[in-house]
């Protein structure tokens, strides 16, 4: 049996191989790109470094349209033009979607939720999350936020009742984070935000991506071994493996679907009590959470539009996932911006003071917040400079033909107006090199000046079709509550750099760590009370 597999592994291996070597040149294979370090492994290694900064920032050198390499020789498309991203992020989405092991992978994990569904299916999802992060909602939501932002304000104060002391900013800004979500989607609390506290839930999220990522040599064959073995026989199998690193994914995926499935549970209850009331509505804490409005919108969804259970449950999850990392790191290194421009710091805690001052010393409401013109500055000059998420990837699954602002010349010498994407193609969009186009941005476009945002943007910028840098789902809810933290915290103390060595990790989501061998976000500062 053992020598019959590897003989047919060998000649698929040689088939393909034969397959690719013998295929007519594409496009992409025409584009200009760095030179490849090795046959077998392309750019990746260089793309996933976590301290490879410099390499990502080099590739404004060879944009807007250019080749990267990945496994075996094979091209990776990479496009940070306009219009291609435009294509690429909107009016094509359905043929680019995300790549096929990570929805497949989300989709294990998570259940059927909005980070792992693809097509209709997704576009279902989304229709009915749309309207949650609607100003309305937010507005609602906005004094159960002001709340947990009193309490991290209040645990930060007893740190700091010295005077001064040192915090790891970067630390409360997760535990932040995740209270923050819990409290808007399922009105529940996962931490006091005053002395530690853990809940399996929160510590079973967290857990994920270190536990996927410590298989991710396996990646390449996850989604075609998993196409080939039917679904009731999938979590029995895995079950039976004789690995620590599969256990480990497979108890945080128990864990989180126990427990989205027990919150899910008492929060479809409560909807249930209230309708028969006659309420109509769930109130926490005085305000709707989010997952009260979603269960109310989906019992009103045409049938064509109603989500199942399972993925009712699933967005659960994926939403708290979802929102968590990518706004606790986002904040850490606003902090990091302020401590090294004090001045903007002193400013910034100007403008907060005096808008306060105005509106009676009380909470600034969801508008005046999101409406102050230099924490708005602050808060875009930050993503942009400092993308959270910089590993952009997407898989074509369909042949596509993606239109380009400007002509591109090819290694062979001809212009190219547009690119033919075949089916099955890698794409990146590097984030870096889009947001600090200087042919966009203008000459300083990869300096940290919020003052940019205070004068009319550059034409060349408003009239590109940049897609998604400042928006996507939950980015006004990201907003509200970055506003929020920074202008809470800032009005309480001062943030100063507590000596060190701090470094920020290239990843999925960019985080800081104390040293390079550190797994855990953290980014101890110097705090003063004011
Ligand atoms: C600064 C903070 C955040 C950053 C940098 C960020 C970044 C991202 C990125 C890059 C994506 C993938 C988009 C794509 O490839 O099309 C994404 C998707 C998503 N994010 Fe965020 N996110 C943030 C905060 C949040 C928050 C607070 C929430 C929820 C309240 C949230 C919910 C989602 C959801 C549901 C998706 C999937 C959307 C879809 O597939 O349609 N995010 N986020």
């Amino acid at each position: 049996m053992l020598p019959y597999i590897v003989l047919s592994c060998i000649a698929w291996l040689t088939w393909k191989l034969v397959r690719y070597a013998s295929a007519s040149k594409s496009q992409i294979d025409n584009l200009p790109g760095p030179a490849s370090p090795s046959w077998f492994t392309g750019h990746l290694l260089k793309l996933y470094d976590k301290q490879g900064w410099e390499f990502h920032r080099e590739l404004l050198n060879h944009g807007p349209v250019f080749k990267l390499q990945r496994t075996f020789g094979r091209p990776i498309l990479c496009v940070y033009d306009s219009l291609a991203m435009h294509h690429i992020a909107i009016k094509d989405q359905h043929v680019f979607e995300e790549l096929r092991w990570l929805t497949d992978m989300s989709i294990d994990v998570f259940g059927p939720g909005i980070i792992s569904t693809v097509g209709e299916e997704h576009r279902k999802q989304r229709k009915l999350m749309n309207p949650i992060f609607s100003a309305k909602n937010l507005q609602q939501i906005t004094p159960v936020l002001y709340e947990v932002v009193k309490r991290l304000t209040h645990g930060i104060e007893t740190l700091v009742k010295d005077g001064t002391a040192e915090v790891d900013v970067g630390r409360y800004m997760g535990r932040a984070a995740l209270e923050l979500i819990g409290q808007a989607v399922i009105g529940h609390s996962f931490d006091p935000l005053t002395e530690h506290h853990s809940h399996p839930y929160a510590e079973a999220l967290k857990g994920i991506v270190p536990a996927v990522y410590a298989l991710s040599s396996y990646f390449h064959v996850y989604s075609p071994l998993r196409s080939l073995i039917p679904t009731p026989l999938r979590r029995p199998l895995m079950n039976v493996l004789p690995s620590r690193r599969v256990k480990d994914v497979l108890q945080i995926v128990d864990t989180v679907n126990t427990n989205a499935v027990k919150i899910y549970t008492e929060k479809k209850r409560e909807v249930e009590s209230a309708v028969q009331l006659g309420e109509g509505r769930i109130a926490t804490g005085g305000a709707k959470d989010f997952m009260s409005i979603f269960l109310h919108a989906n019992a009103r969804a045409s049938e064509r539009d109603t989500l199942s259970e399972e993925e009712l449950i699933a967005q659960l999850s994926s939403l708290l996932f979802a929102a968590t990392d990518t706004t606790s790191n986002s904040l850490a290194r606003v902090f990091d911006c302020l401590v090294k421009r004090p001045d903007v710091q002193v400013r910034l805690r100007e403008e907060i003071t005096a808008a306060k001052h105005v509106h009676g010393g009380g909470d600034l409401s969801y508008d005046k917040l999101t409406a102050l013109p230099y924490l708005d500055a602050v808060y875009k000059e930050t993503l942009r400079v400092y993308p959270p998420t910089p590993l952009r990837f997407r898989e074509t699954r369909a042949d596509s033909i993606l239109p380009l602002s400007k002509a591109v010349r090819g290694t062979d010498g001809t212009l190219m107006h547009s690119i033919f994407v075949p089916e099955g193609t890698l794409v990146f969009i590097p984030v870096q090199a889009a947001n600090t186009n200087p042919a966009l941005w203008g000459p300083d476009a990869g300096e940290w000046r919020p003052e940019r945002w205070l004068a009319p943007l550059p034409d060349a910028l408003t009239e590109a079709k940049i897609p998604g840098v400042y928006s996507h789902l939950g980015f006004t809810f990201a907003e509200l509550e970055m506003k929020m933290v920074l202008a809470e915290l800032l009005s309480a103390f001062t943030f100063e750099d507590a000596g060190k060595l701090v470094v920020w990790n290239l990843s999925e989501v960019v985080f800081p760590t104390v040293g390079q061998d550190s797994p855990t976000p953290a980014f101890p500062m110097k705090v003063t009370a004011l």
